[in-house]
């Protein structure tokens, strides 16, 4: 048996139009992800241990890759594909170069 998670992010009666991008799902009062529909971790008695380790990494790389550089896709004019399947993402077409270093590493 295989769950698919993400298949309730299309569940209208989890997400308010669920097929738009539309990033204010997650501001309050709306709290989208709060509800049963999105559940990376898992939910109720086995839910994921290393949940809060993960998102401080999660965070704390994805603020260094920013503050670092820029990027852009290649070809430039490339249009973004999504794959749903296992774990919503790009698809694996998607190259990326970095455009420009914004900051000198520390020596
Ligand atoms: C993005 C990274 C991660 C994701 C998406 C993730 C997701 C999950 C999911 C879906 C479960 C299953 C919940 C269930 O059975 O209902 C789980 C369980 C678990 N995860 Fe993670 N996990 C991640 C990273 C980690 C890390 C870094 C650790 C440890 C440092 C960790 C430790 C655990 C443990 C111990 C369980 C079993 C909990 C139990 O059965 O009581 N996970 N995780």
């Amino acid at each position: 048996m295989y769950i698919v998670q993400t298949a309730a992010h299309y569940m209208s009666d989890c997400f308010v139009e669920p097929y738009k991008f539309d990033i204010d799902r997650y501001l309050p009062p709306r709290n989208e992800h709060n509800g049963p529909g999105y559940a990376p971790y898992g939910l109720d008695a086995h839910t994921c241990t290393g949940r809060a380790w993960m998102h401080l990494h999660l965070t704390i790389t994805m603020l260094l890759v920013a503050y670092y550089f820029e990027f852009e896709p290649l070809p430039r004019d490339y249009k973004l594909k999504i794959n749903p399947f296992p774990a919503l993402s790009v698809t694996g077409k998607l190259r990326l170069r970095i455009a420009n270093q914004l900051q000198e590493f520390p020596t």
